[in-house]
């Protein structure tokens, strides 16, 4: 145990073991924080993309919360995105590649989870110039029985620790435009977003400067 939150709830080092729990709670917050099985005809895909590949590329900054009946959030860092981001294009992509095939770019013809099929064989890597000074980022999502117990207040502080002892200077968050309860709960955490040249519908950054 690294935290522990009461009543059950406590912070741990995330294993490979976890990797279905993991798919779990990506689905179930995947549509801007709320639940999205109903919209994927393969649960586990949207995990594939944003929750296995960082305990398995960044294994140190991977944490699951764990509940009194199982799994219920993660926590996620890369201490470096752009490498991180080079790792995913090297080690990641490939071999999901491999698993499923591409649906083709007419979105109209899209269905279930064709939409992550399509991100995983044209996955945009690059990062935005604004971000520059933010060199790190992060990823949380708590399944509806672990929120509201300051739990996320928790674990942010202490990925930023980490993420402060190991000599980033700031990190960022990706959120979804309509997640307004995301964007409400990284501003009362000293996040602001990051002015982009380009707004995008599918992200707004949200970033903090790191002590030295
Ligand atoms: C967003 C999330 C991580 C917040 O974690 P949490 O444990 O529920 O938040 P906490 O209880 O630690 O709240 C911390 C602070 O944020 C504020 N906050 C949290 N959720 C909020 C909301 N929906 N609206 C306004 N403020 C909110 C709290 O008021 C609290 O402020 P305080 O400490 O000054 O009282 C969690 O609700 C979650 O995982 N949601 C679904 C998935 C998701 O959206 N993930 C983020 C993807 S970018």
């Amino acid at each position: 145990m690294i935290l522990d939150f009461g009543g059950g709830f406590f912070l741990r080092r995330a294993t490979n073991a976890d990797h279905p729990a993991f798919c779990a709670v990506c689905v179930r917050t995947g549509d801007a924080g709320k639940d999205a099985t109903s919209r994927e005809d393969d649960p586990e895909l949207m995990g594939q993309i944003y929750a296995v590949p960082y305990q398995v590329l960044e294994p140190d900054l991977a944490f699951a919360i764990d509940s009194p009946d199982g799994v219920a959030g993660y926590l996620f860092g890369a201490l470096d995105t752009a490498s991180f981001n080079a790792r995913l294009a090297s080690d990641w992509y490939p071999a999901l590649r491999r698993r499923v095939s591409d649906p083709g770019s007419d979105r109209s013809a899209w269905r279930g989870s064709d939409w992550v099929r399509h991100t995983i064989h044209h996955a945009d890597l690059g990062i935005p110039e604004a971000l520059a000074a933010y060199p790190s980022h992060g990823h949380i999502d708590l399944l509806p029985k672990a929120r509201g117990r300051g739990i996320g207040r928790r674990c942010m502080g202490f990925l930023e620790e980490r993420l402060a002892a190991a000599g980033s200077t700031g990190l960022f968050l990706d959120v979804h435009p309509r997640n307004v309860e995301a964007q409400r709960f990284y501003a009362a955490l000293g996040y602001a977003p990051v002015p982009m040249q380009t707004a995008s519908p599918m992200s707004i950054f949200m970033a903090k400067s790191l002590p030295a």
